[in-house]
């Protein structure tokens, strides 16, 4: 995909295609592993996790369901507000199911926290996390991922689904939005 030079001048290559293409088929390769002989249900956080959920199960080797849930943090803002509402609710049975929760990115965990104590009303067998991206330094709680494709620290990242404002989640690679 051919960038305008406008909208090229504030963004600083992060994760080129082929490094984030790698790190999913990794991570897939350990998430198959793990759940050998077991099935998993999926949950992918919308919006920002869509296509790195699309190319994920498409690695995976073993049975797989999905679903999504909407999570909203209010405002749009760059920074987390921490006042988190439920905008679509998991449609299948979680009762008794290993559930591997999607993330795009993980920043200071209160989207997580929220969202496991919701998973964990329905009565899983068990919780893990994914995420493409971890911004391990900025953790405000004690959110653990268990799959993290890759490490970053503090900045403001777009692209493969995630957005600033809405704009440049069709970008196929990830960069840093310059502000
Ligand atoms: P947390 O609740 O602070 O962990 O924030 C997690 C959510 O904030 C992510 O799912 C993203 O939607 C959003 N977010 C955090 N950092 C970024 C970023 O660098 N770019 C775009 N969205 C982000
Ligand atoms: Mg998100």
């Amino acid at each position: 995909m051919k960038l305008e030079k406008n909208i090229m001048a504030e963004l600083i290559p992060v994760l080129n295609e082929d490094e984030i293409k790698k790190l999913v088929a990794d991570v897939a390769q350990n998430i198959s592993d793990d759940y050998k002989d077991s099935e998993i249900v999926l949950i992918g956080v919308l919006k920002g996790a869509f296509v790195f959920m699309a190319d994920l199960i498409r690695k995976i080797t073993i049975p797989v369901k999905i679903d999504f849930v909407a999570i909203s943090s209010y405002g749009s803002n760059t920074v987390s507000s921490g006042k988190i509402k439920l905008t679509r609710e998991i449609e299948i049975d979680l009762k008794n199911k290993n559930i591997l929760i999607v993330e795009d990115i993980v920043d200071t965990g209160l989207t997580l926290k929220y969202l496991i104590d919701y998973i964990e009303s329905f009565e899983p067998k068990s919780v893990r996390i994914c995420a493409l991206l971890d911004k391990y330094e900025r953790r405000e709680t004690k959110i653990n991922v268990d799959y993290p494709c890759h490490r970053i620290e503090k900045g403001f990242v777009v692209g493969y689904g995630i957005d600033y404002a809405e704009d440049y989640r069709n970008l196929p690679a990830i960069y840093h939005l310059k502000q």
